[in-house]
């Protein structure tokens, strides 16, 4: 009987366990988790979301201090167009956390930073530049273009030592954003080493509207391939989004895909950077208390659990000292929907926003739990202990599970 380790996916000359651990936004996916991917023979991400933040807590530096520092006269005014990053310490903390997880990278595989484009950091070229070129020098093995259009990515690095040797991917959730992409990008030069097509039942952001179960994966899967066909454009699909066992990345290998990127399975892996007690909550979650809402401020859908603190939160907007979302002219959509209830409920002390949530500052504090659609049976993946409470799994085992499981089957582990 055939299984995902009868494939593999070539990138170049290399040749990978078609098996790829999706960016997983703020630190969720850690270097511990993509180091294991890697080591394994497949492809791990870390991510580069709210880097500087990061960077703070894994290493001992101090910017979003230094940043909160410097603007905090801004705090309580609504127009925050003043607010910069410095590009010096972005530049820095992009280092070091490339840096120091490509140093520890062992095996055959690939280490790729997940790069989101949306996260504009009111300063969009500028600080996207920044962020792609340092990873780069940094040695990453690849970039993952995600959530938004990307369509000056390409030509904001052309020049950079590594352009051409490093892998370059983007992710899309239709063909003609695929195009879009393409055509902006022709005077590079230069295709995407691999395209991710993520369908409606993934977790984090959605390139989807609110009709998103209207979709499914496989038949755009099949579309973009055929599309590629036609055109005779060579380049590897990875196929993401609600593949959950390994049966179901056979079947997406078996129709001509040639990896899979999957996700929700390794939140509750040991080296998943959530708390331990949000990966009980994710265990525990049924299918009803898992919901896609707006609250994101990027305009795009979110798939979360519906008991997350992010819904509903007041809290003040935190752009002084986080600020990534603000789109080049000190606007977030937060800060509009956070003043209009501060004034609808003068001298209420803890407010109450529904429309939108401050991203930033939830998912710094791993309040806004984002999540698959299969979440609902993370369950069915571990044993439950005598304490009510579920086992963690290793990165190992599940990635194993992917690559050698079939029938269905999920392995529970020892
Ligand atoms: C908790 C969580 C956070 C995510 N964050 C991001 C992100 O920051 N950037 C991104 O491009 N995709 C993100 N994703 C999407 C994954 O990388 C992946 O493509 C998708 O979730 C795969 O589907 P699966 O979760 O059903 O396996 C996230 C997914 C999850 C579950």
């Amino acid at each position: 009987m055939r299984r995902v380790d009868d494939f593999r996916l070539k990138l170049g000359e290399q040749e990978l366990v078609p098996i790829v651990v999706g960016g997983m936004g703020v630190d969720i996916s850690t270097p511990e988790l993509a180091l294991e991917a890697a080591r394994l023979g497949g492809v791990g991400h870390i991510s580069d979301a709210m880097i500087t933040t990061v960077s703070d807590r894994r290493y001992g530096t101090s910017f979003v201090k230094e940043k909160l520092q410097r603007f905090r006269d801004l705090i309580g005014n609504p127009d925050k167009s003043a607010i910069k990053f410095d590009l010096g310490h972005l530049a820095e903390a992009v280092r070091l956390h490339v840096g120091k997880t490509m140093e520890a990278k062992k095996g055959a595989g690939l280490i790729f930073v997940n790069c989101m484009e949306k996260l504009t950091m009111n300063a969009p070229r500028e600080t996207l530049k920044v962020r792609l070129e340092e990873a780069l020098s940094a040695g990453i093995d690849g970039i993952t273009l995600a959530a938004g259009l990307h369509l000056n990515s390409f030509n904001l690095i052309e020049d950079h030592p590594r352009f051409r040797d490093a892998k370059l991917g983007i992710i899309v959730s239709s063909l003609r954003a695929l195009q879009l992409f393409l055509r902006k990008s022709l005077r590079t030069n230069r295709l995407p080493d691999y395209i991710v097509v993520e369908g409606p039942l993934a977790g984090g952001h959605l390139g989807f509207g609110m009709d998103w179960a209207k979709y499914d994966l496989s038949s755009i899967v099949d579309e973009i391939r055929s599309w590629l066909q036609t055109e005779k454009l060579l380049i590897p699909l990875i196929a993401a989004g609600g593949i959950f066992t390994g049966s179901d990345a056979l079947a997406f290998l078996e129709n001509g895909a040639d990896g899979v990127q999957v996700a929700t399975r390794f939140t509750v892996a040991y080296e998943s950077g959530l708390p331990e007690e949000i990966k009980q909550e994710y265990f525990k979650a049924n299918e009803e208390d898992i919901e896609v809402n707006l609250i994101s401020t990027t305009g795009y859908p979110m798939r979360m659990l519906k008991s997350c603190p992010a819904i509903g939160s007041g809290v003040r907007p935190n752009c002084e000292a986080l600020g990534y979302l603000l789109d080049g002219h000190g606007k977030c959509a937060y800060i509009d929907a956070y003043y209009r209830e501060a004034a609808a409920h003068p001298g209420v002390s803890k407010l109450s926003v529904r429309e939108k949530t401050c991203l930033c500052t939830q998912m710094r504090n791993f309040d806004c739990w984002t999540c698959g659609h299969m979440t609902y049976r993370l369950k069915d993946t571990s044993r439950k202990q005598a304490d009510g409470s579920y086992q963690l799994l290793s990165a190992e085992h599940i990635f194993k599970d992917y690559q050698f499981s079939t029938d269905g089957e999920i392995a529970l582990p020892d």
